[in-house]
Protein backbone atom coordinates (compact mmCIF):
# COMPACT_ATOMS: atom_id res chain seq x y z
CA UNK A 1 0.00 0.00 0.00
CA UNK A 2 0.90 3.80 -0.27
CA UNK A 3 -0.14 7.03 0.10
CA UNK A 4 -0.42 9.28 -2.99
CA UNK A 5 -1.37 12.84 -2.29
CA UNK A 6 -5.07 13.87 -3.46
CA UNK A 7 -3.64 16.00 -6.08
CA UNK A 8 -2.48 12.96 -7.97
CA UNK A 9 -6.38 12.01 -8.48
CA UNK A 10 -9.11 13.47 -10.30
CA UNK A 11 -12.28 15.22 -8.37
CA UNK A 12 -14.15 12.58 -10.05
CA UNK A 13 -11.65 9.47 -8.67
CA UNK A 14 -12.22 11.25 -5.48
CA UNK A 15 -15.71 11.74 -5.18
CA UNK A 16 -16.12 8.03 -6.35
CA UNK A 17 -13.80 6.50 -3.62
CA UNK A 18 -15.55 8.63 -1.11
CA UNK A 19 -18.87 7.17 -2.19
CA UNK A 20 -17.21 3.67 -1.91
CA UNK A 21 -16.34 4.05 1.45
CA UNK A 22 -19.61 5.58 2.80
CA UNK A 23 -21.49 2.94 0.88
CA UNK A 24 -22.55 1.45 4.24
CA UNK A 25 -22.24 4.69 6.40
CA UNK A 26 -24.77 5.42 8.92
CA UNK A 27 -25.85 8.67 7.16
CA UNK A 28 -26.20 8.45 3.67
CA UNK A 29 -23.96 11.69 2.43
CA UNK A 30 -23.66 10.72 -1.51
CA UNK A 31 -20.87 13.19 -3.01
CA UNK A 32 -20.69 14.41 -6.58
CA UNK A 33 -17.74 16.29 -8.63
CA UNK A 34 -19.63 19.44 -8.10
CA UNK A 35 -20.62 18.99 -4.34
CA UNK A 36 -16.58 18.29 -3.60
CA UNK A 37 -15.43 20.77 -5.38
CA UNK A 38 -17.83 22.86 -3.34
CA UNK A 39 -16.92 21.27 -0.10
CA UNK A 40 -13.29 21.58 -0.91
CA UNK A 41 -13.29 25.28 -1.71
CA UNK A 42 -15.73 26.38 1.16
CA UNK A 43 -13.77 24.47 4.03
CA UNK A 44 -10.37 25.37 2.97
CA UNK A 45 -9.34 21.59 1.95
CA UNK A 46 -5.49 21.64 1.18
CA UNK A 47 -5.62 18.59 -1.46
CA UNK A 48 -1.89 18.13 -1.25
CA UNK A 49 -2.21 17.71 2.62
CA UNK A 50 -4.50 15.20 1.62
CA UNK A 51 -4.34 12.08 0.38
CA UNK A 52 -5.48 8.37 -0.74
CA UNK A 53 -4.65 4.89 -0.01
CA UNK A 54 -4.21 2.71 -2.92
CA UNK A 55 -2.60 -0.73 -3.27
CA UNK A 56 -1.26 -1.20 -6.90
CA UNK A 57 -3.43 1.81 -8.14
CA UNK A 58 -6.45 0.40 -7.15
CA UNK A 59 -7.81 3.89 -4.09
CA UNK A 60 -8.56 1.74 -0.21
CA UNK A 61 -9.34 4.63 1.13
CA UNK A 62 -8.67 8.71 1.25
CA UNK A 63 -9.01 11.25 3.99
CA UNK A 64 -8.80 15.03 3.46
CA UNK A 65 -7.41 18.00 5.61
CA UNK A 66 -8.66 21.37 5.86
CA UNK A 67 -5.85 24.37 6.58
CA UNK A 68 -6.28 27.59 7.96
CA UNK A 69 -4.07 29.96 9.87
CA UNK A 70 -2.46 27.90 13.05
CA UNK A 71 -5.15 25.35 12.43
CA UNK A 72 -6.19 22.09 11.06
CA UNK A 73 -9.25 19.69 9.96
CA UNK A 74 -9.62 15.88 9.05
CA UNK A 75 -12.19 15.61 7.28
CA UNK A 76 -13.57 13.00 4.78
CA UNK A 77 -11.86 10.13 6.27
CA UNK A 78 -12.68 6.59 5.33
CA UNK A 79 -11.73 3.18 3.66
CA UNK A 80 -13.49 0.71 1.26
CA UNK A 81 -15.80 -1.99 3.59
CA UNK A 82 -13.03 -4.69 1.78
CA UNK A 83 -9.99 -2.84 3.30
CA UNK A 84 -11.04 -2.25 6.55
CA UNK A 85 -9.65 -2.98 10.09
CA UNK A 86 -5.62 -3.88 7.93
CA UNK A 87 -3.93 -0.26 9.39
CA UNK A 88 -5.31 1.91 6.18
CA UNK A 89 -7.45 4.47 8.11
CA UNK A 90 -4.20 4.72 10.64
CA UNK A 91 -2.08 4.56 7.65
CA UNK A 92 -4.05 8.04 5.87
CA UNK A 93 -4.43 9.21 9.61
CA UNK A 94 -0.49 9.58 9.89
CA UNK A 95 -0.35 11.06 6.70
CA UNK A 96 -2.60 13.83 7.31
CA UNK A 97 -1.59 14.38 11.09
CA UNK A 98 2.08 15.03 9.62
CA UNK A 99 0.71 17.35 7.28
CA UNK A 100 -1.70 19.08 9.98
CA UNK A 101 2.12 19.06 11.78
CA UNK A 102 4.27 20.88 9.07
CA UNK A 103 1.47 23.14 8.29
CA UNK A 104 2.73 24.74 12.65
CA UNK A 105 -1.02 23.71 13.66
CA UNK A 106 -0.95 23.14 17.32
CA UNK A 107 -4.16 21.10 17.67
CA UNK A 108 -6.16 19.54 14.63
CA UNK A 109 -9.71 19.00 14.94
CA UNK A 110 -12.60 16.62 13.72
CA UNK A 111 -15.78 15.55 14.23
CA UNK A 112 -16.95 11.88 14.53
CA UNK A 113 -20.59 11.11 14.02
CA UNK A 114 -22.34 9.70 17.79
CA UNK A 115 -22.46 6.20 17.39
CA UNK A 116 -19.52 5.57 14.77
CA UNK A 117 -17.64 3.19 16.96
CA UNK A 118 -14.89 2.23 14.77
CA UNK A 119 -13.61 6.12 13.72
CA UNK A 120 -14.50 6.91 17.48
CA UNK A 121 -11.88 4.38 18.88
CA UNK A 122 -9.69 5.08 16.28
CA UNK A 123 -9.25 8.85 17.04
CA UNK A 124 -8.98 7.97 20.58
CA UNK A 125 -6.40 5.63 19.33
CA UNK A 126 -4.56 8.59 18.52
CA UNK A 127 -4.76 10.84 21.08
CA UNK A 128 -7.63 12.71 20.16
CA UNK A 129 -9.99 13.93 22.87
CA UNK A 130 -13.61 15.30 23.14
CA UNK A 131 -14.51 18.83 23.43
CA UNK A 132 -17.70 18.68 22.57
CA UNK A 133 -21.16 17.79 21.38
CA UNK A 134 -22.14 19.65 18.51
CA UNK A 135 -26.35 18.49 17.46
CA UNK A 136 -27.12 18.88 13.35
CA UNK A 137 -30.65 20.23 13.06
CA UNK A 138 -33.36 20.38 10.38
CA UNK A 139 -36.31 22.09 10.49
CA UNK A 140 -39.44 21.26 7.95
CA UNK A 141 -41.02 24.45 6.30
CA UNK A 142 -44.75 23.41 7.06
CA UNK A 143 -43.63 23.78 11.27
CA UNK A 144 -46.30 25.07 12.80
CA UNK A 145 -46.32 26.24 16.62
CA UNK A 146 -48.99 23.67 18.31
CA UNK A 147 -48.96 24.27 21.89
CA UNK A 148 -50.97 26.88 23.01
CA UNK A 149 -49.31 30.06 24.51
CA UNK A 150 -46.04 29.56 23.14
CA UNK A 151 -46.51 32.62 20.92
CA UNK A 152 -47.43 35.05 24.08
CA UNK A 153 -43.58 33.45 25.66
CA UNK A 154 -41.72 34.81 22.77
CA UNK A 155 -41.07 38.62 23.17
CA UNK A 156 -42.25 40.65 20.14
CA UNK A 157 -40.04 41.57 17.60
CA UNK A 158 -40.03 45.59 17.49
CA UNK A 159 -37.37 46.00 14.73
CA UNK A 160 -35.72 43.68 11.58
CA UNK A 161 -32.68 44.21 9.32
CA UNK A 162 -31.45 42.36 6.87
CA UNK A 163 -27.70 42.39 5.80
CA UNK A 164 -26.07 41.58 2.24
CA UNK A 165 -22.91 39.33 2.30
CA UNK A 166 -20.58 41.57 3.19
CA UNK A 167 -21.95 43.46 5.99
CA UNK A 168 -22.84 39.89 7.13
CA UNK A 169 -18.85 39.41 6.75
CA UNK A 170 -18.42 42.58 9.29
CA UNK A 171 -20.89 41.80 11.91
CA UNK A 172 -19.07 38.46 12.31
CA UNK A 173 -15.57 40.14 12.78
CA UNK A 174 -17.56 40.59 15.79
CA UNK A 175 -19.04 37.26 17.37
CA UNK A 176 -18.53 35.77 20.62
CA UNK A 177 -19.34 32.07 20.03
CA UNK A 178 -16.37 29.77 19.67
CA UNK A 179 -17.54 28.30 16.05
CA UNK A 180 -17.07 24.80 14.80
CA UNK A 181 -15.28 24.37 11.79
CA UNK A 182 -18.06 24.24 9.49
CA UNK A 183 -19.30 27.62 11.47
CA UNK A 184 -16.26 29.04 11.23
CA UNK A 185 -16.03 32.78 9.73
CA UNK A 186 -13.70 31.23 6.64
CA UNK A 187 -16.25 28.76 6.09
CA UNK A 188 -19.22 31.36 5.60
CA UNK A 189 -16.99 33.82 3.85
CA UNK A 190 -16.17 31.03 1.02
CA UNK A 191 -20.00 30.33 1.16
CA UNK A 192 -20.54 33.44 -0.96
CA UNK A 193 -24.13 35.12 -0.47
CA UNK A 194 -24.67 34.56 2.98
CA UNK A 195 -26.72 37.00 4.72
CA UNK A 196 -28.15 37.86 7.75
CA UNK A 197 -31.13 39.30 9.73
CA UNK A 198 -30.78 41.06 12.94
CA UNK A 199 -33.53 41.74 15.27
CA UNK A 200 -34.51 43.63 18.31
CA UNK A 201 -37.41 42.67 20.37
CA UNK A 202 -39.62 45.10 22.38
CA UNK A 203 -37.91 44.02 25.55
CA UNK A 204 -34.63 44.65 24.70
CA UNK A 205 -33.17 41.54 23.24
CA UNK A 206 -30.97 41.62 19.98
CA UNK A 207 -29.51 38.86 18.18
CA UNK A 208 -28.82 38.33 14.51
CA UNK A 209 -28.63 34.95 12.20
CA UNK A 210 -26.96 34.09 8.74
CA UNK A 211 -28.37 32.06 6.62
CA UNK A 212 -27.66 31.05 3.12
CA UNK A 213 -31.12 30.28 0.52
CA UNK A 214 -31.48 28.34 -2.42
CA UNK A 215 -34.93 26.85 -4.13
CA UNK A 216 -35.57 24.02 -1.67
CA UNK A 217 -33.69 24.90 1.89
CA UNK A 218 -31.95 27.30 4.32
CA UNK A 219 -28.29 26.30 5.01
CA UNK A 220 -25.58 28.34 6.81
CA UNK A 221 -27.76 29.35 9.95
CA UNK A 222 -25.60 30.67 12.42
CA UNK A 223 -27.43 32.58 15.55
CA UNK A 224 -26.46 34.85 17.95
CA UNK A 225 -27.84 36.72 20.61
CA UNK A 226 -26.05 39.45 21.74
CA UNK A 227 -29.01 41.00 24.82
CA UNK A 228 -31.33 39.29 26.35
CA UNK A 229 -32.80 35.67 26.85
CA UNK A 230 -30.67 33.75 24.67
CA UNK A 231 -33.36 31.07 23.81
CA UNK A 232 -36.29 33.61 23.97
CA UNK A 233 -34.87 35.79 21.67
CA UNK A 234 -33.30 32.69 19.19
CA UNK A 235 -36.84 31.76 19.02
CA UNK A 236 -38.16 35.05 18.01
CA UNK A 237 -34.94 35.47 15.74
CA UNK A 238 -35.39 32.27 14.01
CA UNK A 239 -39.28 32.04 13.75
CA UNK A 240 -38.72 35.86 11.86
CA UNK A 241 -36.54 33.87 9.12
CA UNK A 242 -38.64 31.20 8.91
CA UNK A 243 -41.13 33.87 7.90
CA UNK A 244 -39.79 35.60 5.32
CA UNK A 245 -38.71 31.85 3.68
CA UNK A 246 -41.62 29.93 5.00
CA UNK A 247 -41.06 27.25 1.95
CA UNK A 248 -37.93 26.43 2.54
CA UNK A 249 -36.34 22.84 4.63
CA UNK A 250 -33.64 24.24 7.01
CA UNK A 251 -30.42 23.08 8.23
CA UNK A 252 -28.17 24.44 11.74
CA UNK A 253 -25.53 22.26 11.72
CA UNK A 254 -23.11 21.45 14.82
CA UNK A 255 -25.14 24.11 17.34
CA UNK A 256 -22.96 22.87 20.66
CA UNK A 257 -25.72 20.59 22.62
CA UNK A 258 -24.98 23.29 25.73
CA UNK A 259 -25.94 26.04 23.58
CA UNK A 260 -28.26 27.90 25.82
CA UNK A 261 -29.98 28.99 22.30
CA UNK A 262 -30.66 25.35 21.44
CA UNK A 263 -34.33 25.67 23.12
CA UNK A 264 -35.16 28.71 21.03
CA UNK A 265 -34.08 26.60 18.05
CA UNK A 266 -36.73 23.37 19.42
CA UNK A 267 -39.30 26.31 19.75
CA UNK A 268 -38.85 27.58 16.69
CA UNK A 269 -39.58 24.20 15.00
CA UNK A 270 -36.17 22.77 14.48
CA UNK A 271 -35.18 19.06 15.79
CA UNK A 272 -32.21 16.86 16.52
CA UNK A 273 -31.25 14.97 13.41
CA UNK A 274 -28.22 13.44 14.97
CA UNK A 275 -24.91 14.42 16.73
CA UNK A 276 -21.57 14.99 16.33
CA UNK A 277 -18.69 14.61 18.48
CA UNK A 278 -15.99 17.21 18.02
CA UNK A 279 -12.69 15.74 19.00
CA UNK A 280 -8.98 17.73 19.22
CA UNK A 281 -5.47 16.47 19.35
CA UNK A 282 -2.84 18.22 20.65
CA UNK A 283 0.09 18.35 17.86
CA UNK A 284 2.87 19.13 20.43
CA UNK A 285 2.49 15.14 21.49
CA UNK A 286 2.61 13.99 17.90
CA UNK A 287 5.60 12.35 16.75
CA UNK A 288 5.70 12.35 12.64
CA UNK A 289 4.61 8.92 11.08
CA UNK A 290 6.67 9.06 7.84
CA UNK A 291 6.17 6.37 5.61
CA UNK A 292 8.39 3.70 7.70
CA UNK A 293 5.24 2.32 9.80
CA UNK A 294 3.85 0.99 6.29
C1 LIG B 1 -13.23 4.42 10.57
C2 LIG B 1 -12.46 3.75 9.45
C3 LIG B 1 -11.87 4.85 8.57
C4 LIG B 1 -11.33 2.93 10.07
O1 LIG B 1 -10.51 2.45 9.01
P1 LIG B 1 -9.72 1.06 9.09
O2 LIG B 1 -8.77 1.02 7.97
O3 LIG B 1 -10.66 -0.07 9.23
O4 LIG B 1 -8.95 1.26 10.48
P2 LIG B 1 -7.60 0.55 10.93
O5 LIG B 1 -7.54 -0.86 10.43
O6 LIG B 1 -6.46 1.43 10.61
O7 LIG B 1 -7.83 0.49 12.50
C5 LIG B 1 -7.31 1.47 13.34
C6 LIG B 1 -8.03 1.45 14.69
O8 LIG B 1 -9.38 1.87 14.55
C7 LIG B 1 -10.21 1.19 15.49
N1 LIG B 1 -11.18 0.39 14.77
C8 LIG B 1 -11.26 0.20 13.43
N2 LIG B 1 -12.34 -0.55 13.14
C9 LIG B 1 -12.95 -0.83 14.30
C10 LIG B 1 -14.13 -1.53 14.64
N3 LIG B 1 -14.89 -2.12 13.71
N4 LIG B 1 -14.49 -1.59 15.95
C11 LIG B 1 -13.75 -0.98 16.90
N5 LIG B 1 -12.61 -0.30 16.63
C12 LIG B 1 -12.22 -0.23 15.34
C13 LIG B 1 -9.27 0.32 16.30
O9 LIG B 1 -8.81 1.11 17.38
C14 LIG B 1 -8.14 0.10 15.32
O10 LIG B 1 -6.94 -0.22 15.96
P3 LIG B 1 -6.52 -1.77 16.16
O11 LIG B 1 -6.63 -2.40 14.82
O12 LIG B 1 -5.13 -1.68 16.67
O13 LIG B 1 -7.51 -2.32 17.13
C15 LIG B 1 -13.36 2.80 8.63
O14 LIG B 1 -14.06 1.95 9.50
C16 LIG B 1 -14.36 3.50 7.74
O15 LIG B 1 -14.04 3.93 6.62
N6 LIG B 1 -15.63 3.63 8.17
C17 LIG B 1 -16.69 4.26 7.38
C18 LIG B 1 -16.46 5.74 7.16
C19 LIG B 1 -16.18 6.46 8.46
O16 LIG B 1 -16.76 6.16 9.49
N7 LIG B 1 -15.29 7.46 8.39
C20 LIG B 1 -14.91 8.26 9.53
C21 LIG B 1 -15.82 9.42 9.64
S1 LIG B 1 -15.42 10.44 11.02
Amino acid sequence: MELIPATEFTLQELADAYNETRIDYIIPMPMTVERLQSYIEVYDVDLGSSCAAADRGQILGIGMLGLRARRAWVTRLGVLPSGRRQGVGRAIMGFLLDAACRHGAPVTWLEVIQGNTPAHELFNSLGFVETRRLIVARRPPAFKEIAPGEEAERPRVRHVRTLDHEATMALLASRQDKPNWLNQTESLRNASDVSALVIETEDGGRGWVTYKTSLLRLTRIVADVTEGDPAAVAAALLQTLHEFYSTQDAIAENIPADDPKWPGFLQAGYFEAFRRIEMVKDMAAWEPYGTDAL
